[in-house]
């Protein structure tokens, strides 16, 4: 397991958004060399889209699919679980080399005993919210969690548009972090790209989640990669 505990310091300096490429919009006959070409492009995260048919209609990918990630690349792993009972496969995951597992706070189960089981297997705990989904709804584990992921589409598949009304929430969730200085850094997932992510960071966001924007691109992987960091980082700056 590779951990980089320069992460954190590093947007909460803001000296530098991170930018994790979601392979749900990959090529999967030809992940590994869609994942190499994503972090030659400069991506900072590879993000997983675990989907259970429960929690999410749809159903994506498991344990094996990280692991063979995991064998490919050195950047940190981020699972990002829409699954209805997360607490029964977070071993697993992290067995497969998850370096980060986010659970979400409208599942199944005691969210703050879930994060504390993903601390306890050596993982990055962090906390999903669904865009109706209130900031109140998460402010007892602001403390305990790694990273805060902002749903800005209604999760279940890549390619949706971004949905500009969580903005506000954005917002208000940096603000609660800031107040009571949590180390947790904010990130924002659904409809990320060159148009939207300015928005989101001037809202506070500090990692962007993009699939198609990524892996999706018309010039390719490491434009895509390019692309958003370029509109990021002048916005933000
Ligand atoms: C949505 C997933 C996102 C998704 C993003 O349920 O959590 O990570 O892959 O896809 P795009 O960037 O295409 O909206
Ligand atoms: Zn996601």
């Amino acid at each position: 397991m590779f951990f980089h505990p320069r992460e954190s310091m590093i947007a909460r300096v803001g000296a530098r958004p991170l930018l994790a490429a979601s392979i749900l919009a990959a090529d999967f006959a030809r992940l590994g060399e869609a994942i190499q070409e994503a972090e030659a492009g400069g991506a900072d995260w590879i993000h997983l889209d675990v989907m259970d048919g429960h929690f999410v209609p749809n159903l994506t990918m498991g344990p094996v699919v990280v692991e063979a990630c995991r064998r490919i690349t050195r950047l940190p792993l981020d699972v990002h679980l829409m699954v209805e009972t997360p607490r029964r496969y977070l071993a697993a995951f992290v067995s497969a080399g998850a370096d980060r597992i986010s659970v979400h706070v409208e599942a199944d189960g005691d969210l703050a005993e879930t994060l504390g089981a993903i601390r306890d297997l050596g993982a990055r705990p962090g906390v999903a919210v669904n865009p109706e989904t209130p900031a109140e709804a998460i402010q007892h584990v602001l403390m305990s969690v790694d990273t805060i992921l902002v749903m800005t589409v209604h999760p279940g598949a890549a390619g949706q548009a971004f949905l500009p009304d969580v903005l506000p929430k954005v917002r208000e969730l940096r603000s609660r972090r800031d107040q009571i200085h949590s180390a947790a850094i904010l990130a924002v997932d659904g409809g990320i790209n060159a148009a939207t992510a300015p928005q989101a960071a001037r809202a506070g966001a500090e990692i962007f989640v993009a699939a198609s924007a990524v892996f999706a691109h018309p010039r390719g992987i490491a434009a895509g990669v390019a692309e958003l960091r370029t509109a990021v980082e002048s916005d933000s700056a």
